[in-house]
């Protein structure tokens, strides 16, 4: 199928899907109670979406958000509600009937949240061109839209052209284990089902990397389906574009000129290249100061004016080694989700940002620790039940 015509099909799915109110992709996990005290049913019938919105929980009020691919229009509700009256949304959707819907509901979400007007206008547009200005967005979200677009580079790099600089991302979306053979690319139905289209989580990563955001990661994962042996899974990535502008962010992260990581991991290499070994204190720039302020980076280091080393017996030092035992292989794997392109854990097992690796039971426990458990997709590719043998992990002959 031609990229015109995967458009088409997924066009016609959803302008199809306002008037039969179908139900398709996977549990969002909404509280719809709670949703149904401003937003019309009209609107909570066609949520499509594959998770929550959860960046709305870090809008503040006043500030601007975008919804690629807002359908009914329930996520740019939520967002209303949370921007106030002097914030703003805008949704994206490229079909008329989604859009007719939306527009429709909009003044009565308005009225029952004690507006003067509606502070959601809905635009028509697709992903990959977006009918928003420069620069102009405080917070990007998408709920199961990009796996429907043909071109996901180009979607990447439109979210970073309508990002202001310091902006963040928030969207959750389908992805696979492994890249999706062609007979299932070429099937529409599935595309439409948010299945074909999906990319590989390295690629995923890496198409927003290259876009220019910092800090990809998980947020939030669930296995959605398995066919023919390929695993997808609905996931909620977050991600930032930098800035230098002065903010109160900014302003602490002046003083911090060193970063100490604290573990569990005991390397990692960040997305800049800089590699960061527990303990070792390592000068960073203001922007990596700017960036290492983000939660996802904050527990993982030590921000300090003067350097800072730290030791085993450091209270704020952090290590999870395995259990003693055998190690069992079962078919699981593990993909490495967090905000850095690398990661060794305490058995020198290295993890490459995207990249599935086998690992053993013992491995298996110890990624489930929390510490890990945010930075991971972790699933099982065995077809059959595997029979299981203790074996040894290292090249040393050992058990990890
Ligand atoms: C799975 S639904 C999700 C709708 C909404 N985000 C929700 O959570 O209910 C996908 C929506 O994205 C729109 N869409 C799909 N591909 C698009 C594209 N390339 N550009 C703009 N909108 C698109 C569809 O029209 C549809 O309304």
């Amino acid at each position: 199928m031609e990229n015109n015509q995967i458009t088409q099909a997924v066009r016609e799915r959803y302008a199809k899907a306002v008037t039969t109110g179908e139900a398709m992709c996977c549990p969002s996990g909404y509280d719809f109670d709670e949703l149904r005290t401003f937003i019309p049913d009209e609107v909570l019938q066609v949520s499509y979406g594959c998770g929550t919105p959860v960046g709305l929980t870090t809008v503040q009020p006043g500030e601007t958000v975008l919804d690629i691919g807002s359908g009914g229009g329930i996520d740019c509700f939520e967002a209303s509600r949370r921007v106030g009256p002097t914030g703003r949304v805008i949704g994206i959707d490229m079909t008329d009937e989604m859009l007719a819907l939306a527009r429709a509901q909009a003044p009565t979400v308005a009225k029952n949240l004690g507006y003067p007007q509606p502070n959601v206008e809905f635009r028509k547009g697709y992903a990959d061109a977006m009918p928003v200005e420069d620069e102009s967005v405080d917070l990007i979200i998408s709920n199961c839209v990009i796996n429907l677009a043909p071109d996901k580079l180009a979607v990447f790099r439109e979210m970073y052209r309508v990002l202001r600089p310091g902006g963040r991302f928030t969207v959750s979306d389908i992805v696979a284990d492994q890249p999706v053979p062609k007979y299932l690319i070429h099937d529409p139905v599935k595309w439409g089902d948010c299945l074909s289209g999906s990319l590989p989580i390295g690629d995923y990563w890496q198409g927003l990397r290259t876009a220019g955001f910092r800090g990809v990661h998980q947020v939030n994962a669930v296995p959605w389906r398995v066919i023919d042996g390929i695993h997808f899974f609905s996931i909620t990535v977050a991600g930032y574009k930098c800035s230098s502008d002065s903010s109160p962010m900014e302003d602490a992260a002046h003083l911090s000129r060193y970063a100490t990581l604290v573990g569990p991991f005991s390397q990692v290499v960040a997305e800049d290249g800089h590699q960061f070994v527990r303990g070792v204190p390592t000068a960073i720039d203001s922007r990596t100061a700017v960036l290492f302020q983000r939660e996802c980076y904050r527990r993982h280091f030590l921000l300090t004016e003067d350097p800072c080393a730290l030791s085993p017996d450091d209270p704020q030092w952090s290590a999870i080694l395995p259990e003693p035992g055998p190690c069992l292989w079962k078919g699981d794997f593990a993909v490495f989700t967090g905000p850095f392109f690398e990661a060794m854990d305490d058995d020198d097992h290295v993890f490459r940002s995207g990249e599935p690796v086998e690992i053993c039971s013992k491995t298996r426990n110890v990624l489930s620790h929390e510490g890990y458990r945010d930075g991971f997709l972790i699933f099982n590719r065995a077809g059959d039940r595997a029979s299981v043998t203790e074996a040894s992990c290292n090249s040393n002959g050992q058990c990890c």
